[in-house]
C-alpha cells in the first residue's frame, strides 16, 4: 500500500508554467522549487510581498492569517508563503496584470 502523501499539480497563468504542489510545504516553496519566479520577502505571512490570486483550487493556513482581509480572501487572494495546497491549484502570475 502506498502511504506517500499525494502531490498536487500547480499552474501559474497566463504562461501556464506548472510545478509540483506539495501539501506539506508552502506554495511559495513549491513554486520556486519548480523554477518559477515569485516575489517574496518575509516568508512569514506579514509583508504581503508574495500576495497572489488563486484562480482555481483551495489552500489552507496554519492559522487565520492576519495579512489578508476577509474581503481579500473572498476575492481569492492568498499568501503563498504560508498557504498549503489542498488540491490542484491555479494561480495568477503577480507580475502580469
Ligand atoms: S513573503 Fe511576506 S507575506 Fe509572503
Amino acid at each position: 500500500m502506498d502511504n506517500s502523501t499525494p502531490t498536487f499539480r500547480g499552474c501559474v497563468l497566463p504562461d501556464g508554467q506548472s510545478f509540483d504542489a506539495q501539501p506539506e510545504q508552502s506554495l511559495l516553496d513549491s513554486i520556486t522549487q519548480g523554477g518559477i519566479y515569485w516575489p517574496s520577502s518575509c516568508r512569514s505571512g506579514t509583508c504581503r510581498t508574495c500576495m497572489g490570486q488563486l484562480l482555481e483550487g483551495q489552500v489552507r493556513y496554519e492559522m487565520e492569517w492576519p495579512g489578508l482581509s476577509a474581503e481579500e480572501k473572498q476575492e481569492g487572494w492568498i499568501l503563498p508563503c504560508v498557504a498549503r495546497p489542498l488540491c490542484d491549484v491555479v494561480l495568477k502570475d503577480p507580475l502580469c496584470d
